[in-house]
């Protein structure tokens, strides 16, 4: 019997996360089918992935410093060709239960270990990374789809983040604040939460958990990972670089597990009071559930959801600025960042003239179009069959409404016939800024051009969806500028001046308002999120003055 949790209970939660995992299932049966039954990762041409301990079937659960699973057994999809790269046995509610128990063993010791010393360990861990960058983000590259350079930019976020976590571990503080009473001292001390939960998208496979886990680690959190079904082998190649360094160093194990695994380990994730917080990113559907689930026991959650972000553009913008931003951010990833640009909200004046270069920008792109693995290409394919299904209906519903295509809108024949799943990036003119399609978040290359008259216009259309994540205007006027960035400005997370909606740095915090669901992670105080603050009141003198001056005497 689930646990209800408010109007929600944890089948509808399993339901939710079990979606991506039954279409997976089916292609994996598809796939399994289709001309060539062998892994990737026993032709010569994928040797590589053996380099990065990668095995035709791979343990999916990494806890206590070992590798276990004995769950289903799956297999990790390519999206360039449809074929099967390696296969992962995963993790079920059991294996997730012992390894919460291994994470909770070994926090006493990290919490005692001094911030610069876990620190040190993250160093370590970013210099092990380093050593791995183009292995891995070839890796990501495979089994996301993601171009090469987008794969390596990817785990060198992971480096990044880990550089910033060694200077954080010198400077998470606390303010000391003037006690209104003589001879006592009043001074915040963050301490860790403990055991903490991150369940990560298949969009960014490793990205997202460095962000989480190198400020969890430096705060003195054990951190339990749960990457996306689809992309499990990234998962176990980061993990292993971790493990490395944890074993060279003697860290108790624990500090990090992993576990693959599908809806049953996410729900249970969510629902256990093991966890005091867990940081989710994923769409605003699950999102919702999760939030609700953990908020039900008073946990903490962090979540980073959809995005419908816009650039846009004011009559005195540069328009080559616009264009090449435009292109990076609407096609960049196959459309598939939370922060990709999906409107183009554009003054009536410069419409047509951006409209048709990006038409033609997009058009050229497509003599780049491939495997994504290979030098020099700069389109790939979406993630999934899933993700080509979501495209071709919202194409389908734009027309029906009455949108023209400018450019894109079909899958690219000459690629989809070897078992990939590519789709033509698309630009879409002539519908509504209030149209249920444009207020949706549609995970794929898809951008509307939206027309508007004013920069207060402008602003009211980005403003006028349900998510709140990334925002982009181009103008070359500072009193724009200003009114952008100010209380009646962008609503999101991520306001910008001149550059595209995604490819945002790890210094700033990251994440978005609304349906975005608020979650703040990576640079700024995000850190703060991985810890409890207690407000301490010291009295060193020899008299009990009470606050408010009062007297109980
Ligand atoms: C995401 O898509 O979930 O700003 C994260 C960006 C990247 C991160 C995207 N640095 O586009």
């Amino acid at each position: 019997m689930p646990l209800p949790i408010g109007r929600f209970s944890l089948t509808n939660v399993a339901r939710l996360y079990q979606l991506p995992r039954l279409l997976q299932v089916q292609h994996n049966l598809r796939a399994a089918m289709s001309s060539s039954p062998g892994y990737l990762i026993n032709e010569p041409k994928y040797a590589w992935l053996k380099d990065l301990g990668l095995e035709e079937v791979n343990k999916g659960v990494y806890s206590g410093g070992a590798w276990s699973g004995s769950g289903n057994r799956i297999d990790s999809i390519c999206p360039a060709n449809g074929r099967k790269i390696a296969s992962v046995v995963e993790g079920t509610p059991e294996d997730y239960n012992k390894l919460i128990e291994a994470a909770r063993a070994a926090w006493p010791a990290w919490a005692e270990t001094t911030p610069p010393a876990r620190g040190e360990i993250v160093r370590q861990i970013g210099d092990n990374l380093r050593k791995n960058l183009q292995l891995l983000g070839k890796l990501v590259s495979l089994e996301m789809g993601k171009i090469l350079p987008e794969g390596v930019g990817e785990v060198q976020e992971v480096v990044d983040i880990c550089d910033y976590g060694v200077g954080l571990s010198r400077t998470l503080s606390g303010q000391v604040l003037p006690s209104e009473r003589p001879n006592h001292s009043l001074m915040e001390v963050w301490n860790p939460l403990g055991v903490i939960g991150v369940i990560t998208a298949f969009n960014f496979p490793c990205a997202v958990f460095g962000w989480n886990f190198s400020l969890s680690a430096v705060c003195g959190n054990c951190t339990v990972w749960k990457g996306a079904p689809s992309t499990p082998l990234t998962t176990l190649a980061v993990t292993r670089v971790v493990a490395e360094v944890f074993e060279r160093n003697g860290v108790p194990p624990g500090v990090l597990s992993a576990i693959c695994a599908g809806a049953d380990v996410g729900a249970a994730m969510a629902a256990d009071e093991r966890l005091p917080l867990v940081s989710f990113t994923g769409s605003c559907a699950v999102g919702r559930e999760v939030a609700v689930t953990v908020a039900g026991r008073f946990g903490r959650s962090l979540l980073e959801l959809g995005g419908n972000n816009a650039i846009l553009v004011n009559a005195d913008a540069d328009l080559d600025m616009v264009v090449q931003s435009a292109v990076f951010a609407c096609a960049g990833t196959a459309g598939q960042r939370c922060t990709s640009t999906r409107r183009l909200v554009l003054h009536s004046s410069v419409h047509d003239q951006v409209v048709s270069r990006l038409g033609k920008a997009l058009e050229s792109l497509m003599a780049k179009a491939g495997d994504p693995v290979e030098q020099g290409v700069l389109y790939g394919p979406l993630h999934s069959p899933a993700s080509v299904e979501k495209y071709e209906s919202a194409v389908a519903r734009a027309q029906a409404e009455g949108g023209q295509i400018v450019f894109g809108g079909k899958r690219i024949a000459r690629l989809s016939s070897s078992g990939g799943y590519f789709v033509e990036p698309t630009l879409i003119t002539g519908l509504k800024p209030d149209s249920p399609l444009v207020q949706e978040e549609t995970f794929a290359p898809i951008v509307y051009a939206l027309k508007c008259d004013s920069l207060d216009e402008a602003i009211r259309i980005n403003n006028s969806v349900k998510q709140g994540l990334s925002s982009s205007l181009f103008t070359r006027d500072l009193s724009n500028l200003f009114r952008w960035i100010g209380p009646r400005g962008s609503d999101c997370g991520l306001v910008n001046v001149n550059i595209p909606t995604s490819g945002a740095e790890i210094g700033g915090a990251f994440g978005g308002e609304k349906h975005t669901g608020g979650g703040r992670e990576s640079g700024s105080d995000a850190w703060k999120q991985y810890m409890r603050r207690s407000t301490c009141t010291i009295n060193y003198g020899k008299d009990l003055p009470l606050a408010q001056g009062i007297k109980f005497e």
